[in-house]
């Protein structure tokens, strides 16, 4: 058996497979997450520890015999995020999340300090990556700063709780804006910016490599007789790519979850930064992919539930399995503002086209387009070579409509997957497998079986491109109300 843990924003997760790699048994707990101020975004570490603690617990205590035989452990967590530590290894103060946007005026000092910033890291600076933060940190909270010794990954954080290794892998290390991506190594230069050097992080290997043992102590805890090897584990966004087995160059999926991701597994680095797409290593050795970013997917969905005061299912429920038309409402989800392709912070949310007899069925179909449009923004910012393809996966891919319409406005295939929540975690735990038993990725991260395909409806994805051309027109729109 083996187990994986993904250290999400708002639940970790815990998962059991079997020797087949499939889930046979979960557990998750809540987590909150805290905005002091406007733009900032934080969460406590301890947190983490303490619902992965109890997610375990949970399948130790409906599963003891299934934990005991676990042999392998991956991590995957929320990328981005800075988690501060002292000399005495205490944290500074709460970790400073991906959806944080306090630092975009740092981002530019960045660019300015080390003009070859892009083509180092292959990525813009944007607030949500790690570096800024620190020197956010820096400027702003200087006492902390002055404390600072190691810098660690939500991830890498708990699993230094765990295991009592602080390591870091290559998929998380190439969203903190500090690696040579294409080297897969920490850089000097770009680590200099913030005023730091290579002491301040972790060593790094790659998502496969066996890095440490579970604590004796958790291991007594849950019932295992010798300590599970543990993995490097990876980004969440890698962990999905796992899980789902897009492990080849070309293989691609749009992830609905809280952000949302559009994928590609590349055979080299391949930045492309003018679009603001993040090229990243993959969590396997001689792979990296890019991605687009969208920081406000199924999270649109629930601000609309939470808004409208009714549970999504019931704001589903009316709009059936298809629709035959674009809504008349349009919809920009920029709720925390935007990464890619507009990679602004401060860009706030939309809805458009309102009459007297809109009524709450079109303002959520146009939350479900609005977010396959910016969906749309992102394969096109991916540009020549981007898939045709795309696995669905996060919790939106529940939903048939969903896949449906994001089929027809993207114009693409969309397949809806089995266990395409699990994502991440299962993911972690194929890397937790590999780690253990030395298999090989093609062994070990096989693609989920495919439950249905949606192909584009022609005259239905002509009007979503004549829709979507309307929708970005919106766009100055979103800055002017920029907060
Ligand atoms: C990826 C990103 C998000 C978080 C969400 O760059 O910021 O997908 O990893 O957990």
């Amino acid at each position: 058996m083996f187990l994986g843990i993904d250290i999400g924003t708002s639940s970790v997760k815990a998962v059991l497979t079997d020797a087949d790699g499939a889930v046979s048994g979960s557990a998750s707990r809540p987590c909150t997450v805290s905005r002091p101020h406007p733009l900032w975004s934080e969460q406590e570490p301890e947190d983490w520890v303490a619902a992965a603690v109890a997610a375990v617990d949970e399948l130790a205590e409906r599963r003891p015999a299934a934990l005991a035989a676990v042999l392998g452990i991956g991590f995957s967590g929320q990328m981005h995020g800075a988690v501060l530590l002292g000399h005495d290894n205490r944290v500074l103060r709460p970790a400073i999340l991906w959806n944080d946007g306090r630092s975009h005026r740092q981002c530019a000092t960045l660019e300015e300090t080390l003009p070859t910033l892009r083509t180092i890291s292959g990525n813009i600076a944007m607030p949500g990556f790690t570096a800024p933060k620190l020197l956010w940190v820096a400027e702003e909270e200087p006492d902390i700063f002055a404390a600072l010794a190691k810098v660690l990954l939500p991830k890498a954080y708990v699993r230094w709780r765990f295991t009592g290794a602080m390591v870091e892998e290559m998929s998380d290390a190439s969203g903190t804006l500090w690696l040579d991506v294409g080297r897969r190594d920490w850089s000097d230069e770009l680590l200099a910016t913030t005023g730091m050097t290579r002491a301040h992080m972790p060593d790094l290997a790659e998502g496969s490599d066996a890095v440490a043992r579970l604590s004796p102590d958790l291991a007594r805890r849950w019932g295992m007789p010798t300590p599970p090897v543990v993995a490097g584990g990876a980004g969440d966004c890698a962990a999905s790519a796992v899980g789902l087995g897009a492990i080849a160059p070309g293989d691609g999926f749009l992830s609905l979850g809280t952000s949302g991701v559009l994928w590609r597994t590349t055979d080299r680095f391949l930045p492309n930064p003018a679009m603001a797409v993040h090229a990243f290593c993959h969590a396997l050795p001689g792979v990296w992919h890019q991605m687009g970013v969208m920081l406000s997917s199924a999270a649109s969905l629930a601000w609309a539930a939470s808004t409208l005061g009714a549970p999504e299912a019931e704001l589903l429920a009316p709009l059936g399995d298809a629709v035959d038309a674009p809504s008349p409402v349009a919809f920009l989800p920029y709720l925390s503002g935007e990464r890619t392709p507009h990679n602004d912070a401060t860009l706030r949310g939309l809805f458009a086209g309102l009459s007297a007899e809109t009524g709450r069925d079109a303002l959520v179909q146009a939350v479900l387009e609005g977010v396959a449009f910016a969906a749309r923004d992102n394969l096109v910012a991916l540009g020549a070579g981007a898939p045709t393809s795309f696995d669905l996966a996060g919790g939106g891919s529940r939903s048939r409509l969903w896949a449906r319409i994001c089929a027809d406005a993207l114009g693409v295939t969309i397949h809806r997957i089995e266990d395409g929540e699990v994502g991440a975690a299962l993911g972690a735990a194929h890397l937790g497998r590999m780690a253990a038993t030395g298999e090989s990725p093609a062994t070990v991260c096989r693609k989920p079986r495919r439950l249905e395909t949606f192909t584009p409806d022609p005259a239905r994805a002509e009007a979503y491109s004549q829709a979507w051309l309307r929708w970005r027109r919106l766009y100055p729109l979103a800055k002017e109300f920029a907060s």
